[in-house]
């Protein structure tokens, strides 16, 4: 069932450009045009569930939350909605104060963590226990319709990803990505809050990924699967990056460390200078997600400059090995260059790419990593 491939991790990796597009066939009305006055997007989600929103509350836990993440930077962005992330454990224990006009959305690739679960359950009922205005608007967002997930909310976002098999979560990340990409849109549509040739402009960027998946894919393994080599005996790692880019660092990150079992953490650029760069020299590499064309590129080169300067390696996400990015990165992992909004999907193939070979290098059960489970059923 690997189908040639030494682990199913990697064959679910090779999957994602196939997954991207599922995605896309499946949420996107294909009749729409800019000017028809159709919605552009097709979740198949009532008008009372998202109506005169003032506020989105995403649950999630491990993978799932970075994707809610890079959710909230779309919903705030695109669809102008105030958005609040929480670790469904910590969630649990200490809810904020209810608001009116919320939507929750509980994001599981699984649909059945037992903490993502249970903050969705107790929010429905704390919920219920108020008058209407507090009324429970629940979405979950999952691979598995069919989970205790499907069970618990009324409203779903089916992802589309086809089972995954490998413990860490690489094409259902994708896929929850594009799942966020297309509400943000639904709603920017719904809400007026972008015109209908900013969203056909994102439309037409979302369309090309798939095809810049492969490139990367392409283009990059062999060369990662060398460079993984030099970190046989690397104890620490630091991945960088800033806005929408940030949650992927936090994601590269959280791969490298479940199926290599290096630590490494992830951080936004600029916050390095408040403590986290004192652990840095020469044996602590740092990778870098820089995307030319966003308005925090010059931010994160010179943050990778300050790394540069402690002797770190540098490893650049960016989009060429050429010019000045090469005179600052010791090595460039390419990306195709697209908007900086669309690009959490190319930057972390890359990541999901170094973590595999470096854990498959070190001869590691990359699939099944010591201490984890697939789906995370206790509290
Ligand atoms: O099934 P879920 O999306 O709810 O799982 C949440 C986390 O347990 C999961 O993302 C975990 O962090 C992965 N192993 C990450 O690769």
């Amino acid at each position: 069932e690997k189908q040639g491939f030494r682990h199913f991790m990697l064959k679910e990796i090779y999957e994602q450009p196939g997954v991207v597009r599922a995605c896309l066939e499946a949420y996107l009305d294909s009749d729409w045009t800019a000017s028809n006055g159709k919605s552009p997007i097709n979740l198949n989600l009532p008008t009372e569930l998202c109506a005169d929103l003032e506020h989105i509350q995403i649950l999630a836990c491990g993978t799932s939350w970075h994707a809610g993440l890079v959710g909230k930077y779309l919903l705030e962005q695109l669809a102008g909605v105030t958005t609040t992330v929480q670790y469904a454990s910590e969630f649990r224990y200490a809810p904020p104060p209810l608001t009116a006009n919320t939507l929750t959305i509980g994001v599981t690739q699984s649909g059945e963590t037992a903490d993502t679960l249970a903050a969705l359950s107790m929010e429905q009922t704390r919920r219920l226990g108020k008058s209407g205005e507090f009324k429970a608007r629940l979405l979950g967002i999952t691979n598995r319709p069919e989970s205790s997930l499907g069970q618990l909310v009324s409203h779903i976002i089916d992802t589309h990803a086809g089972i995954e098999i490998g413990v860490a979560a690489t094409k259902t990340f994708l896929a929850q990505l594009i799942a966020f990409y297309c509400l943000a849109l639904d709603l920017a549509d719904q809400r007026k809050s972008l015109s209908a040739t900013a969203i056909e402009k994102i439309l037409d960027g979302l369309r090309l990924l798939p095809a810049q998946i492969e490139m990367v894919l392409e283009s990059q393994e062999r060369y990662i699967e060398e460079l993984a080599h030099d970190f046989a005996e690397t104890q620490d790692f630091i991945f960088l990056g800033r806005g929408i880019n940030y949650p992927i660092a936090l994601e590269g990150a959280l791969k490298l460390k479940e199926i290599s079992y290096i630590h490494a953490e992830g951080y936004p650029a600029g916050e390095m200078k408040h403590g986290p760069i004192a652990l840095l020299d020469a044996k602590v590499p740092v990778v870098a997600i820089a995307m030319p064309g966003s308005p925090v590129y010059e931010k994160v080169i010179s943050n990778a400059q300050e790394a540069k300067a402690r002797d770190s390696r540098l490893i650049g996400v960016t989009t060429s090995n050429e010019g000045e990015e090469s005179d600052i990165f010791d090595q460039v992992l390419p990306v195709p260059l697209v908007d900086e909004l669309l690009s959490p999907i190319v930057t972390v193939i890359p990541l999901q790419l170094l973590a595999y070979h470096i854990a498959s290098r070190r001869g590691l059960d990359v699939d099944q990593p010591r201490n984890l489970a697939k789906s995370v059923t206790v509290e």
